[in-house]
């Protein structure tokens, strides 16, 4: 598999507080990497320095093999999708306004080849055409969330970066964000890094969780990895509830419904509880 990101020894600091204390990290391209790591671990600070909105005090961060500080800033972010909680829409433009603005500036002439982007990614994301018109201020909360998500994949960036992207939006719209989300990641193979405090959510989605806490790597592996294998205590807390809503054997655990495979198959007998997070994921 190539390689697309790689952290070689990053290490960031504000003032004497060590925020990210050497990460060593590949991630190979169509994967779809989940963060979780306790509030100021250092998740956005390593989210934003693939981008180049952070650099680091030591250390290397590359994208396909080159340096990112070779690059073209502009070129780079362009190529990188980036998705934040809360909207941070243009107000003053519509719903079709903001998701065609990078298209609208790669194909300057092709005006019909911009509006079928604009409707395919408007479809992807579950947004209905007659929004089209409407101003952010105008839509939900979740839909706001979601135009956000079509104008970053509808600059076809190969890479989007996710920082808490559905924190804002109640459960049910979490949920198909969630399901939408994953069917596009499978459909256009971009490489997705989402950052989440919420370990269901990060079982769920990820082909690769990474699990970080005080600036270090507890744990990078498949969701069935961290269920039935946890590296560390922190880690063997942080799924605990996991395991235990699945009630299936530590050998069986890839089959739970936060290994990312469908369908949570209880064992004889297993008691899930009924107000546990399995809730969150009808
Ligand atoms: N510009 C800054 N100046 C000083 N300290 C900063 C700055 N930006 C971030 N920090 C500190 O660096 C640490 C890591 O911040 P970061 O935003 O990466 O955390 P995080 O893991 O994303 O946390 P959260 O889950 O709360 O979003 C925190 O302790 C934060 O207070
Ligand atoms: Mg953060």
């Amino acid at each position: 598999m190539e390689t697309i990101i790689e952290f070689q020894k990053v290490k960031k600091s504000y003032g004497d507080k060590a925020v990210l204390k050497g990460l060593d990290l590949s991630i190979e391209k169509g994967s779809f990497v989940t963060i979780i790591g306790s509030s100021g671990c250092g998740k956005t600070t390593a989210l934003k320095m693939v981008n180049g909105l952070l650099k680091p005090d030591s250390g290397n961060i590359k994208i396909k093999g080159e340096d990112i500080r070779q690059k073209d800033q502009t070129q780079l972010r362009r190529n990188i999708g980036y998705a934040i909680q809360g909207s941070v829409l243009f107000p003053h433009m519509t719903v079709e306004q903001n998701i065609s603005y990078v298209p609208n500036l790669l194909n300057k002439r092709d005006k019909q080849k911009t509006r079928a982007a604009v409707d395919k990614w408007m479809k992807l994301v579950g947004l209905e055409q007659e929004l089209k018109e409407r101003y952010p201020a105008e839509l939900s909360g979740g839909q706001q969330q979601r135009v956000g998500i079509a104008r970053a994949l509808a600059a076809s960036p190969e890479i989007l970066l996710m920082d808490e992207p559905f924190g804002a939006v109640d459960e049910i719209t979490r949920g198909q964000l969630q399901t939408e989300l994953k069917r596009i990641h499978r459909q256009t193979g971009i490489t997705v890094l989402f950052v989440t405090h919420d370990i269901g959510e990060a079982l769920k989605l990820g082909t690769k969780v990474l699990v970080m806490d005080q600036g270090e790597i507890q744990q990078y592996g498949g969701p069935q990895e961290l269920l039935s294998r946890p590296a560390t205590e922190f880690v063997r807390q942080l799924t605990r509830q996991q395991r235990h809503t699945c009630s299936l054997p530590d050998d069986r655990l890839g089959d739970c419904e936060y290994s990312g495979a469908r369908g949570c198959a209880p064992a004889s007998g297993g008691s899930a509880d009924s107000s546990g997070p399995a809730d969150r994921f009808p």
